[in-house]
């Protein structure tokens, strides 16, 4: 069995692209290798800002902290240890404003913590999730692949290493507001993409 982390991003609710082709993807990964899926909805749970009464509780020593205090840093613990216990993490990607949704940038600040999943050295620093793998379902109202507009994959490429989690795979829906047409082209080829990385999976898990 595989544990999956799944993130739900999008603000639209029903009507997410990236919401409904990660749904297909987990079927297509559910039909290989079974699959306990642990859900972390922002649209059901917000996720708030590490702002300055937040890096306090985190920098307070355990014994030190309030009640306050001890939520925020539990709060944070958890996201950390859900990440943590994940095989594989499946990630809702919709482009706004040409780069991420703010409160997967939130959720980004909760999980970078030294010492837990990256740490210092005399070389630079080492991320320590390791052996996990990442689906970024990504959806986007444009076509940004010959643009210098994306600032949404390569921010993320780059986060997601920074603690470790180089096993990254895109799964891209594009044009999806250009017109019916240039919709269901974006909408064929992302699951073409689905099938294509579900495939090299069952590749993976029967080597
Ligand atoms: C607030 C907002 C900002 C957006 N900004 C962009 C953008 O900068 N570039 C783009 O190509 N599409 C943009 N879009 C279109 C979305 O990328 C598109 O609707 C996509 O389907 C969003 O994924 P979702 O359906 O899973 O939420 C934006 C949509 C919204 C709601």
């Amino acid at each position: 069995m595989n544990t999956v982390l799944r993130i739900t991003t999008s603000i639209m609710g029903e009507d997410s692209v990236s919401s409904m082709l990660m749904d297909e993807l987990l079927a297509n990964l559910a039909a290989q290798k079974t699959l306990e899926i642990i859900e972390r909805d922002f649209a059901k749970q917000s996720i708030p800002h590490l702002d300055g009464p937040w890096l306090a509780a985190l920098s307070a020593g355990e014994a030190d902290r309030n009640l306050q205090q001890q939520e925020k840093a539990a709060f944070s613990d958890q996201l950390i240890a859900e990440l943590q216990g994940a095989d594989i993490l499946v990630i809702g990607l919709p482009m706004y404003n040409f780069s991420l949704p703010s409160m997967l940038k939130a959720w980004l600040d909760h999980i970078a913590r030294a010492g837990l999943t990256f740490k210092y050295t005399e070389n630079g620093t080492v991320g320590l999730l390791k052996g996990k793998k990442v689906f970024l379902v990504t959806a986007m109202g444009g076509i940004h692949e010959t643009l210098t507009t994306d600032f949404l994959r390569p921010y993320m490429k780059h986060i997601l290493g920074f603690v470790g989690l180089i096993d990254v795979e895109f799964i891209t829906a594009n044009g999806l507001n250009m017109g019916p047409e240039l919709r269901e082209k974006g909408l064929a080829d992302a699951r073409n993409q689905i099938i294509n990385v579900a495939s090299n999976r069952e590749q993976e898990i029967a080597a």
